[in-house]
């Protein structure tokens, strides 16, 4: 659906048109997908389901198509989840090679920030060169870039829990809201890893491939959200592959400070799906200086397997990381 064609002058004093499509749209979506041909083969199964409103059960999927005499020209794209509507994640910026140097990006992204504001948005994640961000007022955050909308003091409301605090799984809405939480520049060395596979989901491609294991069948993701729907911890178990690994399960959690005590219930979610999977072993990682996982980890009943020394590093300091598991009977 076209909610608005804005109007736009390019460097060189010629009229673009900027199109906002909120998908799903048949036409505007083949015209997307043309445009973004050249995407890394992570993206191709996501923008697919985007355009065909694969996720508007739980998210708002906009396009923002540019035109120069009817050609498309220019794109990017939002995602804002439906349960929590005031953080959003952008990507998919690209301009045809033919038209760069004539501000067709720059129109992009104002119709773009104009929407997301327009439609209550107050926290904007994206990934990408701040030299190219950096004058819309996007700061770095984290290994993203984050822009706040209104004054909005994100740092000292968002992570505080509002209402009660609930487990559920993360679904394909939460793209934005677990790029807030995993992305988040603070807290010590050891939440920066070391198990990639759960802390890499700051950014929007890992994201992806969290969830897309969720389906399969092969992993389970869990959230913490408060009543506006801001997540603030989450837990990642992933289960083997292959027979010989499928009795095998890792396991990583985080959790913002604000959120630490939801780190076991969350935990012990994880461990209960894992037990109706058939899984028997549990590994999980932690830096020796997080001492809040530790307590979590082990009185959720796992025993120390082993201690890697000076896994982590955080610049001269180096830490050691604590090997975790747990048997299920
Ligand atoms: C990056 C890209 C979107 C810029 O598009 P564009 O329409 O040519 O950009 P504009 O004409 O609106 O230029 C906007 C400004 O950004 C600057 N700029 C453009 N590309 C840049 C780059 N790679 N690094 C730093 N600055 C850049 C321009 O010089 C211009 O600055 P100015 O206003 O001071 O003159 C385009 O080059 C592109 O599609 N690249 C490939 C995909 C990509 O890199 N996307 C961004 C991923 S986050």
């Amino acid at each position: 659906m076209i909610l608005e064609r804005v109007k736009k002058v390019l460097a060189d004093g010629a009229e673009a048109v900027v199109e906002i499509i909120q998908m799903p749209d048949e036409e505007r979506g083949r015209t997307v997908l043309r445009s973004l041909e050249h995407k890394d083969p992570l993206w191709k199964p996501h923008i697919e389901r985007s355009v065909a409103g694969y996720f508007s059960q739980v998210a708002r999927d906009f396009y923002f198509l540019a035109f120069s005499h009817d050609a498309p020209i220019g794109l990017g794209y939002l995602q804002v989840g439906l349960e929590n509507t005031e953080v959003g994640s952008m990507g998919h910026i690209y301009t045809s090679p033919e038209m760069r140097g004539k501000k067709t990006f720059v129109a992009v992204i104002e119709s773009l920030l104009a929407l997301f504001e327009k439609q209550g948005g107050k926290a904007l994640f994206l990934q990408g060169d701040i030299r190219l961000y950096g004058r819309f007022g996007f700061a770095p955050y984290g290994n993203v870039k984050l822009k706040v909308f209104g004054g909005y003091p994100f740092e000292e409301d968002y992570f505080r829990p509002q209402g009660a605090v609930a487990i559920r799984d993360a679904n394909w809405g939460d793209m934005a809201s677990t790029e807030a939480l995993l992305s988040w520049p603070g807290g010590d060395v050891g939440r920066i890893g070391p198990l990639d596979v759960y802390r890499g989901t700051g950014f929007e491609g890992d994201f992806i491939v969290a969830l897309s294991l969720v389906e399969y069948g092969r992993a389970c993701f869990k959230a913490a959200t408060d009543k506006r729907g801001h997540i603030g911890a989450t837990a990642y178990l992933l289960k083997g592959h292959s027979p010989e690994t499928s009795h095998l399960g890792w396991v990583d959690v985080f959790a913002h400070p604000k959120y630490e005590g939801h780190l076991e219930p969350l935990l012990l979610s994880a461990l209960q799906w894992a037990g109706t999977k058939g899984v028997k072993l549990v590994t999980a990682q932690a830096c020796g200086s997080e001492q809040d996982k530790l307590k979590v980890y082990k009185s959720a009943g796992f025993g120390k397997r082993a201690e890697l020394p000076w896994r982590v590093a955080e610049g001269d300091k180096k830490h050691h990381t604590v090997l975790l598991e747990k048997k299920f009977e």
